[in-house]
C-alpha cells in the first residue's frame, strides 16, 4: 500500500499462489447492477494479477444457509435447500454472462465445505477456544418457536435504527448478537418476541484480540477495510455466538467428550443446534478453492498451498461485511492453522436516484436487464471498475454510464483503435516494418508500472485507467504527427508513427483486458494475434504484434440521447409505482452536480410556479388510509449530509422510540433550527438507506418549500395522526 510504512507482504507478482475471493451472495434473489460492483471488481483483480504472472485462483459461491433463506423460503412455502439452489443455478449461469469467470463456483450446501467447516470447527473446540453460554433467544410465544436473526425485528441496541436480527444494517452496521435487539418483534407471524434462555455455543473472539491487533497491522486493501476494524478493537472484542436455533444449515457438529465442562444440564440439552451461517460460509472459500484443486490437480494450483502456508489471500467484499472479514474469519483461520488473509478489498454501495437498491421495490437496475437491452458486459464492467474509487458510494445513472462509454470507450479507446488500425492496414497492410520508438517504448512501459501499481494499491480503478490513459496517449501522438500528411512525404516517418501506434493498440489490449475481456479479445484478433490476450502477461505488451492484419471494426458503439431517455422513462415508470407516496425521499441522484440523472425530468423542467395539480380522481378507501401510520414526532437532532445537496438526517422522537430519517430539508431549512420542531411522520414507510444513512420513515412537508407538517395542540409524541 502506498500509504504505509513498510510492507508485510512482498510486491505482486510473488511467488507464491495467490487466491481472490468474492463474497459469497445470498441464494435467494435476483442479481443486480449493485451486486456486480463486487463482483466485476473481484475479476478485474484476479485477472490483473494473472497479466503479472501471478499464479491466481478466482472462487466464490452461493451462500445458502441461514436465515436469509429460511425466511424467504417459508414466504414462499417452499424448501430451503430447493429455493437456495434454484437461486445458486442462476448466480451460476449469470457471472459468467458479464465475464466474472469464477475458476470455481460452489456452494455452501456441499459436502467440501461441510467437511471443511467440521473440521475447523472441531480444531475451535479442541483448542479450547468454544465454550457453551446460556442467553436469552427472541421467542415467538404464540407460534412456540424460536426467532433467530433474520426472523425477527426491532431496534439496534447501539444506535437506535431500526435492525434485521443480527445486523443492524440500514444503521450504524454493526453485527448483532442473539438477544441484544430491543422491542423484538416476529416477522413471520408479527408477533411481539420475547426472550427464552438457551444455551448456545460461543466462540472466544475475545482472546484472540492480540492476534488481531497484529493482523490489522499485516493488512492490506482498502482503507476501509483496513481502518474500520480498529474501533472495534478498541471498544473491545465480544465473544461470538456460533449457533443459532434453527433447522436449516449444518447441525452443530458432535463433539461430545470433546469439551471438558460437565456443568448441570442446559435448557436446550440434547436440541439440535445449527451452525450460524457465518461459520461455514466464509469456510466456502476454502472449500471452493479445494474444488478448484480437485479438478485442475494439485501440480497445477495447490489449495493447501495458499491456505495452509503462505499463499496470498485476497478478499473482495461489500463494505458492510467487513468486521466479518477482518475480525471473525481471521480469528478463526488463526485457531484453526490456516493461513491469514494479506488483504480486504471492500466495495462501496451503490445506489439509484440516492437511494439504495431495493429489491421490493424493483428499484434497481437487474442484471439480466441489462444485458436484455443489448449493451456488452464490457461497457458495464468499465463503468463499474472505473467510475469512482472501489470503496466510494456510488449513484448509478444512465447518463452517467452513457458519458463514460460516449466520452472514453468509443472517444478515447475505441477512436485512437480505430483510426490507428485503419491506417495502418490500408497503408501498410498491417504493422509496418519499423522499431518502436523509445518515447512510445517508455510511454508503454509505464503504463504497465500504472497497472502494477493498480494491483499492488487494491485500486480496480487505477487498473482500468492504466490503459485508457494509455489510448489518450495514443491519440494524441497520432493527432500530433499527422501520419496521413507523411505518406508520400516521408514514408519512413510515416511508417515509425504508425508501427508505434500498433504497438500501443495491442499494448491496450493487453492492459484492458482484466476490464473488457470480450472487447480486448476481439482487438487481440483485430491485429491478427493468436490465442486468448486472457493468456499473456503484460511483458507482451511491449513484443511485436503480427505482420500482416486485415480492416478494424469499431469495437464500441455510441449510446444516444434518446435511447438514455428511454431507459430513464422505463426506470422511473417502474420505481415511481413501487415507491408511489414517498415524496419526501428527494431525488438525491446528483453527486457529481452535473445536473445528470433528475429521477423525474418533467417535474424539474416545470420549474417553480406553484401550479397546482389537480386533485387525483381515484379515490383511496378509509382501510387503505388507515394502513398508513401516521405520528406526533419531535425532531430532536439534524446532521446535514455531506455529500449530498438537500439531504439531512434527523433524529425524531415518535414517543415509541426514535427514528433516524433522512429528508431533503438542506436548502429549504435552517438545519440548526430544526432541533425541537414537531412534526408528522409516516412511521410505517418501508426503511430505505441514503448515503448510508438509515432512513426509517418520512416527515411530512408541504410543496417544494418543504414547509414542514406540525401539530398546535398538545397531542403527546407518538400519537396516532387520523
Ligand atoms: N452472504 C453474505 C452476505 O451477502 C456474505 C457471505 S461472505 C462469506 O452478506 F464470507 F461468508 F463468505
Ligand atoms: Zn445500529
Amino acid at each position: 500500500m502506498s500509504d504505509q510504512d513498510g510492507y508485510a507482504h512482498e510486491p505482486f507478482p510473488t511467488d507464491g499462489p495467490a487466491v481472490v475471493t468474492c463474497g459469497l451472495p445470498y441464494a435467494n434473489g435476483d442479481l443486480h447492477i449493485g451486486h456486480l460492483r463486487t463482483y466485476v471488481g473481484g475479476d478485474v483483480y484476479s485477472r490483473a494479477l494473472e497479466s503479472l504472472g501471478q499464479q491466481t485462483a478466482f472462487v466464490s459461491g452461493s451462500d445458502m444457509h441461514g436465515t436469509p433463506i429460511a425466511v424467504q423460503a417459508i414466504e414462499e412455502g417452499v424448501d430451503p435447500e430447493a429455493f437456495a439452489l434454484e437461486w445458486h443455478e442462476q448466480y451460476a449461469e449469470t457471472f459468467p454472462k458479464f465475464g466474472v469467470e469464477f475458476d470455481n463456483y460452489g456452494h455452501t450446501h456441499e459436502e467440501t465445505n461441510r467437511e471443511l467447516t467440521y473440521e475447523i470447527v472441531e480444531r475451535l473446540e479442541s483448542e479450547g477456544y468454544v465454550y457453551e453460554k446460556e442467553i436469552k433467544v427472541a421467542w415467538d410465544p404464540v407460534d412456540d418457536q424460536p426467532l433467530p436473526d433474520r426472523y425477527v425485528e426491532g431496534t439496534c441496541p447501539y444506535c437506535g435504527a431500526d435492525a434485521r436480527g443480527d445486523e443492524c444494517d440500514e444503521g450504524c452496521g454493526r453485527h448483532l448478537e442473539p438477544g441484544e435487539i430491543e422491542d423484538p418483534v416476529s416477522t413471520i407471524s408479527g408477533n411481539p418476541a420475547e426472550y427464552r434462555d438457551r444455551t448456545h455455543k460461543f466462540f472466544r473472539v475475545s482472546e484472540l484480540a492480540d492476534y488481531l491487533d497484529g493482523f490489522l497491522d499485516r493488512l492490506e486493501g482498502t482503507s476501509n477495510a483496513r481502518n474500520q476494524p480498529r474501533q472495534w478493537l478498541e471498544d473491545g472484542l465480544q465473544d461470538w455466538c456460533i449457533t443459532r436455533d434453527l433447522d436449516w444449515g449444518f447441525d452443530y457438529p458432535d463433539v461430545s467428550g470433546a469439551s471438558p465442562e460437565e456443568g448441570d444440564a442446559p435448557p436446550n440439552a440434547g436440541d439440535d443446534l445449527v451452525l450460524y451461517v457465518w461459520v461455514d460460509a466464509p469456510i466456502e472459500y476454502v472449500a471452493s478453492t479445494k474444488q478448484y484443486t480437485e479438478r485442475v490437480g494439485a501440480d497445477e494450483y495447490d489449495w493447501e498451498e495458499v491456505w495452509k502456508d503462505d499463499g496470498e489471500i485476497v478478499h473482495v467484499i461489500g463494505r458492510d461485511i467487513i468486521q466479518h472479514h477482518t475480525i471473525f474469519w481471521p480469528a478463526m483461520l488463526e485457531v484453526a492453522e490456516y493461513a491469514e488473509p494479506r488483504a480486504v478489498m471492500a466495495s462501496g454501495f451503490m445506489t439509484l436516484g440516492g437511494k439504495g437498491f431495493s429489491t421490493s421495490r424493483d428499484r434497481a437496475v437487474w442484471a439480466e436487464e441489462y444485458l436484455d437491452e443489448g449493451f456488452h458486459p464490457d461497457l458495464l464492467r468499465y463503468y463499474l471498475a472505473t467510475n469512482g474509487g472501489f470503496q466510494q458510494d456510488v449513484d448509478f445513472s444512465w447518463e452517467k454510464f452513457r458519458d463514460r462509454v460516449n466520452n472514453e470507450l468509443v472517444g478515447t479507446v475505441g477512436n485512437f483503435l480505430y483510426r490507428s488500425l485503419l491506417f495502418a492496414q490500408r497503408n501498410f497492410e498491417g504493422t509496418p516494418d519499423a522499431e518502436v520508438s523509445d518515447d512510445v517504448e517508455e510511454r508503454i512501459e509505464r503504463a504497465v508500472d500504472e497497472f502494477r501499481a493498480g494491483v499492488n494499491d487494491y485500486s480496480v480503478r487505477a487498473i482500468g485507467e492504466a490503459s485508457v490513459s494509455l489510448a489518450r496517449f495514443g491519440n494524441e501522438y497520432i493527432q500530433r504527427n499527422e501520419p496521413w500528411n507523411l505518406v508520400g512525404e516521408d514514408d519512413e516517418r510515416a511508417a515509425q508513427v504508425i508501427r508505434d501506434c500498433v504497438q500501443i493498440a495491442k499494448a491496450v489490449a493487453v492492459l484492458f483486458e482484466p476490464v473488457a475481456p470480450g472487447t480486448s479479445q476481439r482487438l487481440w484478433e483485430q491485429i491478427d494475434e493468436e490465442g486468448s490476450v486472457h493468456d499473456v502477461t503484460t511483458d507482451e505488451a511491449l513484443e511485436a504484434p503480427p505482420r500482416e492484419f486485415g480492416p478494424p471494426e469499431e469495437l464500441y458503439e455510441k449510446i444516444d440521447e434518446e435511447r438514455v431517455e428511454e431507459l430513464n422513462a422505463k426506470l422511473d415508470a417502474r420505481v415511481a409505482e413501487a415507491t408511489e407516496g414517498d415524496a419526501d425521499e428527494p431525488d438525491e441522484n446528483d453527486e457529481t452536480g452535473d445536473g445528470s440523472a433528475d429521477a423525474d425530468p418533467d417535474a424539474a423542467d416545470e420549474g417553480t410556479d406553484p401550479e397546482l395539480e389537480p386533485v387525483e380522481s381515484e379515490r383511496v378507501s378509509f382501510e387503505e388510509f388507515q394502513e398508513l401510520d401516521l405520528r406526533v414526532g419531535e425532531i430532536t437532532a439534524a446532521d446535514p449530509i455531506e455529500d449530498a445537496d438537500k439531504l439531512v438526517q434527523l433524529m425524531v422522537d415518535i414517543g415509541v422510540e426514535t427514528r433516524s430519517i433522512v429528508a431533503g430539508l438542506k436548502q429549504l431549512h435552517d438545519v440548526d433550527d430544526l432541533p425541537g420542531t414537531r412534526v408528522v411522520v409516516v412511521a410505517n414507510l418501508e426503511r430505505a438507506e441514503l448515503f448510508g444513512r438509515e432512513s426509517n420513515g418520512m416527515v411530512l412537508a408541504a410543496g417544494d418549500e418543504a414547509d414542514l407538517l406540525t401539530t398546535h395542540g398538545d397531542a403527546a409524541l407518538g400519537e396516532r395522526v387520523r
